[in-house]
């Protein structure tokens, strides 16, 4: 995959730089107001009857907060937060390793839960209803099933795609959140309070502009925070100015709505080679060399949000609103 400064992917090295500027509690996660409101009611439920949170599943796309939000779940809870991913589980002794560890009331925080194999699902089934595992000892006839316990713990799950669960794992979860892209009100209050955490002064005209050109995503915000902020520390003195800002992005090639070279490859794509659609995901895909669930996962969403891509059972189709946005005439059908 091509690097973009507005992938909503998380980088690799996530470090703990990033970790400090996210928020702790529910009262500093801004934005997602009915998921917060609903999981309130469920951690205060749950904290007074003295139980673990029911196990919750969060979806919705990359860099939206569904890491952060399983920590501040562990944090209101009072519990540890233990992380793993899908594709880091490769065998069931994986997975029983990581639930065998766990201490009473744990949040096992499952990301790209999609990505677990079947086999390793079977295995999260008893421990996710009954808190136990089912561990077969030898092979062939001597073989023998042993249950052991676990302690009581809450499984946070995230997704990209609901859709890729299997319906037995879905409904094994007690709480399900959608998490929704956010406004430019609510990502504008996260650039000046990322701002504030760096110690960086921001002009309003500067914080609002970013917000516009983040894609509804917080991760995108704070990254192009960080990259107009080294700008303004190299080329001016530090304090991002609403010029330096506009400067800066223009020199990163978001455009104003928040769209790189990669979106308009494939915009632009669908029009030159394929009159605007319909045309399958996998055929976009070879014509512009990337990955079809990539461009599913990562690049459509925001494109579909804002209108821009149209799914039909025929393919992706273009809408008028991108020949406006490249001041292309639009073509009569
Ligand atoms: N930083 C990233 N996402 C955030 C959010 N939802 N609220 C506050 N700060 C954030």
């Amino acid at each position: 995959m091509e690097e973009r400064i507005v992938s909503g992917e998380s980088e690799l090295n996530e470090d703990s730089y990033e970790y400090s500027l996210r928020p702790q509690t529910i009262k500093q996660y801004i934005g997602q107001d009915k998921v917060k409101h609903n999981l309130e009611v469920f951690i205060e439920a749950a904290k007074m009857r003295q139980e673990t949170l029911d196990h919750v599943l969060l979806y919705g796309p990359p860099g939206l907060g569904k890491t952060t939000l399983a920590a501040v779940i562990a944090n209101e809870m009072g519990v540890n937060l233990r992380t793993t991913s899908g594709p880091a589980i490769e065998r069931p002794g994986d997975l029983a390793a990581v639930l065998t560890a766990l201490e009473p009331g744990d949040v096992l925080f499952i990301d790209e839960i999609h990505r677990l194999p079947r086999a390793i699902e079977e295995v999260l089934y008893p421990a996710m209803e009954d808190f136990c595992l089912d561990i077969v000892i030898g092979s062939g006839p001597s073989a023998r099933s042993v249950r052991l316990d676990l302690p009581p713990f809450t499984l946070v799950g995230a997704t990209t795609r609901a859709g890729a669960l299997s319906a037995p794992l879905r409904d094994r979860f007690g709480v399900l959140c959608r998490l929704e892209y956010y406004n430019e009100e609510q990502l504008n209050e996260i650039v000046q309070r990322t701002a504030a955490i760096l110690n960086t002064k921001i002009e309003a005209p500067a914080s609002e502009e970013l917000a516009r050109r983040s894609r509804g995503t917080p991760r995108i915000a704070n990254r192009l925070l960080r990259r107009v902020r080294d700008f303004a520390q190299v080329k001016g003195n530090g304090d991002i100015t609403t010029e330096l800002s506009r400067e800066a992005l223009e020199l990163l090639q978001v455009d104003r709505l928040g769209l790189d070279h990669i979106d308009h490859k494939l915009l632009r794509g669908i029009i030159e080679r394929f009159r605007g659609g319909p045309v399958g995901l996998d055929t976009i895909a070879a014509s512009i060399g990337e990955e079809s669930h990539t461009i599913e996962d990562v690049y459509e969403p925001y494109l579909l949000q804002i209108g821009f891509l149209q799914r039909t059972p025929r393919g992706r189709i273009v809408t008028h609103l991108v020949y406006e946005h490249f001041q292309l005439e639009v073509p009569a059908k």
